[in-house]
């Protein structure tokens, strides 16, 4: 009698707390349970691996479509077979072409952020996409990376404050966002197998931020694994990386999706935290290492069918998410009225403004006033050189890029004397990179030199073009130097005529050459999207004034960079080792007192700015929430401007093995001329925090720090002090 009442006791509360915990399930997670319960092994299988380049696999008769994918960054890449690569060559596919991400970065505004994310999940979703292969997030750690430009920046706070806002606005629209490459993905040099080491304090404390942020703030619905391996094992299915911190510690949902060709194995694949393997059909999809092999392993044994059913509901809680089971059939009619929209590319305009970076502006050289001009040389092959198509898989077919050239042509309608010379060229070779980077064509400088004799003024765009090996996909560059011969171009412009300002156009660092002495005028940017020629003209010619501040650091040379002055890169026999640890970028140049070219956070204003009154609390309780700091700037100049500034935090009991200082907030203020404004930063105790690796786990060491506010990194211009407790 009793062994029967404790059995029906033991079902009572199985039921009672089966039930609740089941009550406590949210609606979509009991939708993943309905619909697992459905699937045949072969299906689960099935979604688990491509179907074509750009989907994973579906189940149609339980309205489970295919996860539908599109890159990039900077807009919905041109329709592909959906096979290979090759293209669709669809008439009504051309999109808004975006400013690249080290451009929004330079705006260092993140309600621009929240808009640019909307606005790329909006044509994705209109191109009927489910998942935007964006953003794209990874460590600006050397100079060379060929990905820098699709980067945000080389401190990991201004990364995490910029991709939240991204992946929200993407998400937004019923568009999963997928953040990449996770993890540790810092350059293309033998990028598909490169194995980084790197300490556990700069992977949680550099490498690792904006990816918990995406996966913590912004809830991001998938991530893409990278090629690379870490600590020896492949980082889309690295064990650590995945299933420890990505899916354990973090509590990550959402679907890991290996980006094309990154796996190479079944097993690991299956145990260790990969969920979709992407590919093309080099190889037949059914023969994807998480197709029919892995199907026979779980046949075997050898893979518990736990693993294929965790899977799967991450899988399908994306789809859920995404509300797409049993959505209606994809529909491209009157999709081409719908892409690239006046508000959007009206957008890409605006962070493109915003993000040129104003370097050097002597004796107010600029802005240039248009109703004085008679005659202008504009010079440069990056004056007219279109860059939607160029960069790798960030690829984009534009409704129209507008060029330098183009937009100064349309601005002055031969009311000014406008003289072109090319000045340079990229050689049929460009695909060797050291003879095609070197080569120099003096007879395009000759003719730029003549044109610029009989020019008032002279415009000089140079920079890098995205051709290989010159912030490329796939290739480093090999050095920092302008290409092309863009330095004597450059020197033996500004002999003939000193009146010349030089807009460099680049998404990673370049040597500055000696001619910047002599040049009045500098101005830099990323790659600014179908807009950019209109930009470039409104900053120069006053309409906007000019706001940008450096996401990473310009070094005079490459050896000052901490990557390869401690550092190793490209690595060798296949490993690199990040010896850095937490000196990256400014971290590094600040406390070892190197002297960049431009700093970390660095960029002028037409105007001027002064800042005063820093109201620090005398101390923080650690389980306090939230302190103000706030202070006053100033617009001591004659036209109005925005400014960022910049907090950044120091522990006075600094230790030698710790950087200098950390960025931990930042706000852009739009402050008209002789007004003064009120700026406030919120800082927490997370501020403060480091992760201590022994503990492994974030903690804060009471004791004094010092509030830096800067214009820059370098450039500080109020300092308190806080005592944490
Ligand atoms: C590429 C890139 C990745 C891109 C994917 C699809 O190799 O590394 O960023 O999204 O393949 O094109």
């Amino acid at each position: 009698m009793k062994i029967k009442l404790s059995f029906s006791l033991i079902y009572i509360l199985i039921f009672f707390f089966g039930f609740s915990s089941c009550k406590n399930q949210t609606a979509i997670d009991k939708k993943v349970e309905k619909l697992l319960y459905q699937l045949t092994l072969e299906e689960k299988i099935n979604m688990l691996h491509a179907s074509g380049t750009f989907t994973s696999g579906g189940v149609p008769r339980l309205g489970i479509p295919e996860l539908r994918m599109s890159d990039g960054p900077c807009g919905i890449r041109m329709e592909i077979n959906r096979n290979d690569w090759k293209l669709c060559n669809w008439k009504n596919d051309e999109v808004t072409y975006f400013p690249s991400q080290t451009a929004l970065a330079s705006t260092w505004d993140t309600s621009l952020a929240k808009k640019f994310g909307t606005a790329l999940g909006q044509e994705s979703k209109i191109r009927g996409k489910h998942i935007q292969l964006a953003p794209g997030i990874n460590i600006i750690r050397t100079p060379l990376n060929g990905r820098n430009w699709e980067y945000l920046s080389e401190d990991p706070y201004l990364v995490s404050k910029m991709v939240v806002p991204i992946i929200q606005g993407i998400q937004y629209n019923g568009i999963a966002a997928c953040v990449k490459h996770f993890a540790l993905n810092n350059q293309e040099t033998q990028r598909g197998f490169i194995d980084v080491d790197v300490n556990e304090q700069a992977l949680r404390e550099i490498y690792l931020p904006g990816f918990e942020a995406a996966v913590k703030e912004a809830e991001v619905l998938t991530i893409m694994g990278a090629y690379n391996r870490f600590h020896s094992q492949y980082a889309t299915y690295n064990e650590y990386l995945i299933q420890d911190i990505l899916k354990g510690e973090w509590g990550f949902k959402g679907a890991v999706i290996s980006d094309w060709g990154a796996c190479h194995s079944t097993l690991e694949a299956a145990l260790c935290g990969l969920d979709i393997e992407m590919g093309n059909a080099r190889t037949p999809f059914n023969q994807f290492y998480m197709a029919n092999p892995l199907l026979n392993e779980v046949k075997k044994g050898k893979v518990d069918i736990k693993y294929i059913n965790d899977k799967i509901r991450r899988i399908l809680y994306v789809m859920l998410r995404l509300n797409v089971i049993n959505e209606p059939k994809f529909d491209t009619s009157g999709m081409y009225k719908r892409l690239a929209i006046p508000e959007r590319i009206a957008l890409t305009r605006q962070i493109a403004e915003e993000s040129i970076v104003l370097l050097k502006n002597q004796n107010n050289f600029l802005p240039l006033d248009a109703s004085t001009i008679k005659s202008i040389a504009i010079i440069g092959d990056n004056a007219t050189k279109k860059h939607a198509g160029g960069g790798g898989s960030t690829v984009v077919k534009p409704r129209f890029e507008i060029t330098p050239l183009e937009a100064l042509q349309n601005k002055f309608k031969g009311k000014v004397q406008i003289n072109y010379a090319r000045g340079y060229e990229v050689p049929q070779n460009s695909w060797n990179i050291d003879s095609s980077m070197n080569s120099i064509n003096e007879k395009l400088i000759m003719e730029a030199v003549e044109v610029a004799k009989k020019s008032e003024y002279v415009l000089i765009f140079g920079g890098l073009n995205h051709n290989w090996g010159n912030d490329s996909e796939g290739a480093d560059k090999h050095s920092m130097k302008l290409p092309y011969g863009q330095d004597k171009l450059i020197s033996e412009i500004i002999k003939v005529n000193p009146k010349t300002a030089v807009i460099i156009i680049c998404g990673s660092p370049v040597e500055i050459g000696g001619w910047f002495e002599k040049t009045p005028a500098l101005l830099q940017s990323s790659y600014l999207g179908m807009e950019a020629g209109n930009a470039y003209s409104e900053v120069i010619f006053g309409d906007v004034n000019p706001s940008g501040k450096l996401s990473f650091t310009f070094p005079k040379k490459l050896k000052d960079s901490p990557a390869h002055a401690i550092g190793e890169y490209p690595g060798e026999k296949g490993k690199v080792i990040y010896k850095e640890g937490l000196f990256v970028g400014y971290r590094y140049f600040d406390s070892k007192n190197i002297e960049p070219m431009f700093p970390f956070g660095y960029g002028l204003s037409y105007t001027s700015f002064k800042y005063d009154k820093l109201a620090v609390p005398s101390e923080l309780k650690l389980n306090d929430a939230e302190i103000p700091v706030s202070f006053e700037i100033k617009n001591t100049g004659k036209i109005d401007g925005k400014e960022t500034a910049q907090l950044y935090i120091h522990n006075e009991k600094n230790n030698s093995g710790r950087p200098y200082k950390g960025l931990k907030g930042f706000e852009k203020a739009s402050i008209k001329t002789g007004e003064s404004k009120k700026v406030i930063i919120k800082i927490d105790k997370k501020a403060f925090q480091i992760y201590d690796t022994l503990k492994c786990k974030w903690v804060v060491e009471p004791g004094k720090y010092e509030i830096l506010i800067g214009s820059s990194s370098k450039d500080i211009r109020l300092k308190g002090s806080i005592k944490l407790l």
